[in-house]
């Protein structure tokens, strides 16, 4: 049985994702509040393989089932490792990155469907969905512009052309239209810190942080 509360975060490439899950880990390391931080895909050894495999930027010949059912399989190992158990175990749970960015990158942008990546992953995640979803609201052709442009795009994910991103982006919407309230959007701010307040005020009306 669930009791720990389940929160994630998702969002396109280089919207400070990594940087508000960071501000909050200190944020909650500060507070004296426990929580237990992962990432998807990856978390534990397993996972993190096959992320390597997934990610692999040679592996320009994967196809879209495969890579869909290798994030599944990632997914399905850190829930059975670590999150289920936590969770049981009365723990809150924040990861980066979850089954919505299967929903966006497979199922919408990579046009797989989001009906068909749902139930292969309804089969994953045994009704340990998050409690709550937290999206950094940031489309690719303005969170792109703020990226250095020397910067080297090195996963085969990341090295997808902007229209991609953009249907990733687009699918993300889509995913929130379906969530029947459990994915909210976070426009970020100029500023970080401004940004991080507006995700500390989501987190606090829930009471899943102090
Ligand atoms: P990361 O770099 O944010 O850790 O994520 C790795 C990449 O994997 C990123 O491009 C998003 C992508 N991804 C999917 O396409 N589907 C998924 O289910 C997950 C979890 C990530």
């Amino acid at each position: 049985m669930k009791k720990g509360y389940f929160v994630t975060f998702e969002g396109c490439e280089g919207v400070g994702k990594s940087t508000q899950i960071n501000f909050l880990k200190e944020y909650l390391e500060q507070t004296g509040q426990q929580a237990y931080f992962t990432r998807e895909p990856g978390g534990v050894e397993i996972s993190e393989n096959i992320r390597e495999i997934i990610l692999n930027p040679k592996y320009t010949n994967m196809t879209d089932k495969t890579e869909m059912l290798l994030y599944a399989s990632a997914r399905a190992q850190l829930m059975a490792e670590d999150i289920i158990p936590k969770l049981d175990n009365g723990e809150t749970v924040f990861c980066d990155r979850f089954i919505d960015s299967s929903y966006a990158y497979q199922g919408y942008a990579r046009g797989l469907g989001i009906e068909n990546v749902k139930r292969i992953n309804e089969y994953v995640v045994e009704g340990y969905m998050p409690d709550l979803t937290i999206f950094i609201d940031l489309s690719p052709d303005k969170s792109f512009r703020r990226k250095n442009k020397n910067v080297i795009l090195d996963d085969r994910l990341e090295q997808e052309s902007l229209d991609f991103h953009m249907q990733v982006y687009n699918g993300y919407k889509e995913a929130e239209r379906l969530s029947n309230g459990r994915v909210i959007s976070v426009v970020p701010c100029e500023e970080k810190q401004d940004t991080f307040e507006k995700i500390l005020k989501v987190l606090r009306d829930r009471d899943i942080i102090k």
